[in-house]
């Protein structure tokens, strides 16, 4: 199976990208100290699909949020990485099909979508390079 190499080092707090991933939209985003803050505030049993940051990210990488771009309701591309600057009333991503919302991990908040947006299994190679797959 194919990979799919991410230099990071050109993404800025707060900026998310898309780029793909075995014919799939990949994002990837650079959460500011806020938006961690905002993920972590959230009690874990509230949620949907329960899962942390921490869990959603690589260690020591926490600010590196990197997903599926592919709402997992039905498959829809949501906004907030690249294009469209709706994110959403959680501040991640915002599925315009059907208004599944997000958060700043990623996980699904509000809306039709079952599950947390998909994070793919991927490697650090260096500080601002990202191997996905
Ligand atoms: Fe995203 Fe339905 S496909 S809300």
């Amino acid at each position: 199976l194919s990979t799919t190499e991410v230099n990071l080092a050109a993404i800025e707090p707060g900026q998310a990208i898309k780029a793909s991933f075995r014919k799939q939209p990949l994002f990837v985003r650079n959460l500011t100290p806020k938006e961690m803050a905002e993920a972590d505030a959230v009690p874990v049993s509230s949620l949907r699909d329960p899962q942390t940051l921490e869990q959603r990210t690589a260690e020591g990488h926490k600010n590196w949020l990197i997903t599926l771009g592919v709402c997992t309701h039905l498959g829809c591309v949501p906004l907030g990485a690249g294009e469209g600057e709706n994110r959403g009333p959680f501040g991640g991503y915002f599925c315009p099909c059907h208004g599944s919302a997000y958060d700043t991990a990623g996980r699904i908040r509000q809306g039709p979508a079952p599950k947390n947006l998909e994070v793919p299994k991927y490697n650090f190679t260096s500080d601002t390079v990202v191997v996905v797959g």
